[in-house]
């Protein structure tokens, strides 16, 4: 069996910064609310008569990854896109990127897994490198939110957390079987589907269905029990990392570097006390970018290394908890 190791990363954010005082402007909020409830200060929304989106945030953060792993778009042999914001119902994020970036005609998949779709990707990468049928992986995580949210103060318990944005990374094979991803851990518990949601548009309660409520159906929007999402990304949270740590033999002691979803800033920072962590044990970026869903992850990751905070051979773990609910962890030794 081989291992994997990610030998580049690279992400890109929407120039359009958010404030705070900005969002006061639009709904009923203030900045003292959303810090003192989530840490966020700011985050990009993509300027509406742009062109972007989650493809194309994902192609630019690509190709910096690629370029920094030292290869080129035609060393990739596969393509994983975690995103819960594609471009389209179909077909995938996966297969843009492809054309975007001009590769080959090489695999493309998408996962739809949210909070925790980066973690769920890169560990499906993982698994591909390590059966030897692929050599470098190219693993993203995208999301544009902000087109979808209800800027209203009808919808400011959700709205004001999330941000656009994406990161990459090239997942490599290694004969080093002491670096690289050393286990990565997957769950699910569908019975709380409804707890985080965008119900609609769906095949159940398509377009037109909406249309003939005259906007009493706002369904379209995320729904969040963000009271019990708060409670069992807690749990789940400390778990998924315990699981990890206990299938390598090591202890919270070892973590060099924690990146946790950033989903808010208050999960992250009962999390760090439950396992008494140092600020320097764990990384939060939620302050500039909020809620980037799949793309938290990596552009933490990424923001983390470029300010030369993880080096050679630290312990590095990444945990999710999101929508689904689905939740997970990956433990590498870099
Ligand atoms: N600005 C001002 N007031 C607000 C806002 C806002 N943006 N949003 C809600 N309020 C009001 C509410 O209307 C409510 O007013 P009321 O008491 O008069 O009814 C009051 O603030 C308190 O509302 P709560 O929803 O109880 O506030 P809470 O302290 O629970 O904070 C939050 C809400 C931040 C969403 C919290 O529940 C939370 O952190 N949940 C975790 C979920 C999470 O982080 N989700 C991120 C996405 S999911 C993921 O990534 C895992």
């Amino acid at each position: 069996m081989y291992n994997s190791k990610i030998t580049g990363l690279g992400y890109y954010v929407p120039e359009n910064i958010v404030t705070n005082d900005d969002l006061s402007e639009l709904m009923d909020t203030n900045d003292a609310w959303i810090q003192e409830r989530t840490g966020i200060k700011e985050r990009r929304w993509i300027d509406k008569n742009s062109d972007e989106s989650s493809a194309t945030m994902g192609a630019k953060a690509s190709k910096i990854a690629i370029e920094r792993a030292g290869l080129t778009k035609d060393d990739i042999d596969f393509i994983v896109f975690a995103t819960l914001s594609p471009d389209y119902f179909f077909p995938g994020c996966g297969v843009q990127i492809q054309d975007m970036l001009d590769m080959p005609t090489i695999g493309a998949i998408d996962i739809r897994n949210q909070c925790s779709g980066f973690i769920y990707a890169i560990s499906t990468a993982d698994q591909f490198i390590k059966t030897g049928m692929y050599k470098n992986i190219l693993v993203i995580g995208a999301e544009y939110h902000s087109n979808g949210l209800d800027k209203t103060t009808r919808g400011r318990g959700v709205s004001v957390i999330f941000g656009d944005g994406a990161g990459a990374c090239v997942l490599s094979r290694t004969d080093d079987n002491s670096k690289g991803i050393l286990s990565s851990h997957l769950h699910s518990e569908g019975k709380y589907a409804d707890k985080l949601i965008v119900k609609s548009p769906s095949i159940k309660n398509w377009v037109p269905d909406i249309i003939n409520t005259n906007g009493e159906d706002t369904s379209y929007y995320p729904y969040m029990d963000g009271t019990f999402v708060f409670k069992n990304a807690i749990v789940r949270f400390s778990e998924v990392i315990k699981e990890g740590l206990e299938k390598n033999n090591l202890n919270t002691e070892d973590i060099d570097m924690l990146i946790p979803h950033q989903a808010n800033l208050r999960i992250s920072q009962f999390v760090q006390k439950k396992f008494g962590l140092s600020n320097d044990q764990v990384f939060n970026n939620i302050m500039k970018f909020g809620n980037t869903t799949a793309a938290s992850i990596i552009i933490a990751l990424t923001d983390a290394w470029e300010q030369n905070k993880i080096k050679e051979n630290d312990l590095v773990v990444l945990a999710a908890f999101g929508s689904g609910f689905t939740w997970g962890s990956v433990i590498i030794r870099w």
